[in-house]
């Protein structure tokens, strides 16, 4: 089973649909999980983990941080948010602490894709290495890595049009309205983010299921 989380904030944005075309391409059992409204705590450091390697704090991280355990894979998305990956794709990457004490590594043996979205594109985005970070303190491989093109909030604000700091105006100028042709390209319009998510959750799929 492989295991696809969205760690955006919106249920159905591009972070999403990059995860859930990687598993469909892998010709897998999948399971999917999108963070959106759930309540993710960072960890907290109390060390309660350390003789057993189970999470003592409760809420939502714990049945997501069981469906981890089960998977042979994880494809995990999240979205930039102010320059870094957004809190909840941390809490929840954070929370995996628990299961590395005394020389156990619970997800060890796994493999992991990482998805990354952001609306600039900027080389400096780190989402990807934050991923493969954590994943590898894990003692979890990459094996691939989807960039998506992000959407821009600006552009249903309400307020584009006339905002000078905001993406519409850096984009556009100062138009009269917003019309569809204007907002940055849909997960369907994104050609190339397709391509390289099937072919990623095709190799993924081919590894698994020759283990
Ligand atoms: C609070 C917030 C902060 C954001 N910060 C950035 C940013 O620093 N750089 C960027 O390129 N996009 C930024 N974005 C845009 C998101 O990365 C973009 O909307 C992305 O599509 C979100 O993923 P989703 O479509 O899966 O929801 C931000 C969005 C939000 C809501």
């Amino acid at each position: 089973m492989i295991l696809g989380i969205s760690s955006s904030g919106r249920k159905n944005g591009i972070t999403s649909s990059t995860v859930k075309e990687i598993l469909k391409a892998s010709n897998l059992e999948y399971d999917y999980i999108s963070l959106a409204g759930k309540k993710i705590n960072g960890c907290i450091g109390c060390l309660q983990c350390a003789s057993d390697n189970v999470c003592k704090l409760q809420d939502d991280w714990n049945e997501i941080g069981e469906k981890m355990l089960k998977a042979d894979a994880i494809v995990f998305g999240a979205p930039i948010y102010s320059g870094t990956i957004n809190a909840l794709g941390h809490a929840c990457l954070e929370r995996t602490f628990c299961f590395r004490h005394r020389e156990v590594f619970k997800l060890a043996g796994k493999l992991a894709v990482s998805v990354s979205t952001d609306y600039a594109q900027s080389v400096e985005n780190p989402v990807h290495s934050i991923i493969e970070s954590v994943m590898s303190k894990n003692l979890v491989p990459i094996v691939g890595k989807v960039s998506a093109k992000g959407f821009s909030q600006c552009y249903t604000c309400g307020y584009g049009e006339n905002c000078a700091v905001g993406n519409v105006v850096k984009d556009h100028g100062f138009i009269e309205k917003i019309e569809h042709c204007h907002y940055p390209p849909s997960y369907e319009q994104q050609a190339n983010t397709k391509f390289e998510a099937r072919k990623v959750g095709k190799i993924l799929g081919t590894i698994i299921s020759n283990k």
